[in-house]
């Protein structure tokens, strides 16, 4: 995706290879932590909005065996690699979460991850999704929130650089602190049973794959995806921006080293 810099961009992380590859090995890091309790009885209809490359249609097929899945993206290349890589254990189209082709009342469950995060009216989000599901349906929504991140030895070029991040989601469409607000927004929706779940990653020496899966390609990958997009800004100069990275990398080198930051999931039920 070309981007200017003096123009606001929709979808902050792009679709470059690299990023498309890290949306795939974080979701396998991550399995445990974000899926544990997403399971949904065979045969239900199950909708996955903002499905990307299908880094979590796998999770989703492999732990609700026997569902009938319908995930769906925006983004055409993305549904077709998603196609592609999970195959025909789901239906995959390309579709706006604004304007799903979808009647009323059809699925029993919806699910959505790190979705919301990067629209530029969740709201109106959720109030068109909601009218997808069955009576008695939920929607669930795993969101990060980069204001929840810590990070020791915290040095001034490595908190600089995530400041960076805030910002610039801050400048584009999305909030990266959405997951705070997934109660509220969830609420304002009309949902009348709403589950918030706090997803803590806690990684230090101890759990090299961790550091490695998540801290290093998840975190620090997620930051070199918008390394051109910050320095064209001149939110930062390039010097400190590669300090701060290298300051972040040497966590996992580090006997002291720890990176914590805490994702949100929501189960929202609608009568
Ligand atoms: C960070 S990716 C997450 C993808 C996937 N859920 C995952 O966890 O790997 C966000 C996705 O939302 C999609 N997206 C953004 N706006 C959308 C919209 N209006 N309708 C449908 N999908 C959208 C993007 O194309 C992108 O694939």
């Amino acid at each position: 995706m070309q981007v200017k810099h003096t123009h606001k961009i929709e979808y902050v992380h792009g679709y470059a290879a690299d990023e498309l590859e890290r949306l795939v090995g974080s979701a396998a890091t991550l399995e445990t932590l974000l899926h544990s309790d997403v399971t949904y009885p065979a045969g239900s209809l199950v909708l996955e909005a903002g499905c990307g490359v299908g880094a979590q249609t796998r999770f989703l097929l492999k732990r609700s065996p026997g569902i009938r899945l319908v995930s769906m993206d925006i983004a055409f290349h993305s549904v077709q690699r998603a196609r592609h890589a999970v195959g025909e254990m789901a239906r995959f189209l390309q579709a706006n979460v604004y304007a799903p082709p979808f009647s009323h009342n059809t699925f029993d469950h919806i699910f959505v991850c790190y979705v919301l995060e990067h629209l530029p009216d969740p709201l109106q989000a959720l109030n068109t999704l909601k009218t997808l599901l069955k009576r008695g349906g939920a929607i669930t929504a795993i969101e990060g929130d980069h204001g929840s991140a810590f990070f020791y030895p915290e040095t001034q070029e490595g908190l600089e650089v995530w400041r960076c991040l805030q910002r610039l989601q801050l400048q584009t469409s999305g909030d990266g602190h959405i997951g705070r607000r997934l109660y509220s927004l969830f609420k304002e929706s009309g949902a009348t049973d709403i589950q918030i779940t706090p997803l803590p990653v806690y990684c230090d020496p101890s759990r090299p794959e961790m550091m490695e899966g998540f801290a290093d390609k998840t975190i620090v990958g997620m930051l070199n995806g918008i390394e051109h997009e910050v320095l064209a800004r001149k939110m930062i100069a390039p010097e400190i921006w590669r300090k701060g990275i290298r300051d972040l990398l040497n966590l996992a080198a580090s006997r002291d080293g720890i990176f914590m930051y805490t994702f949100f999931r929501a189960v929202a039920k609608y009568e």
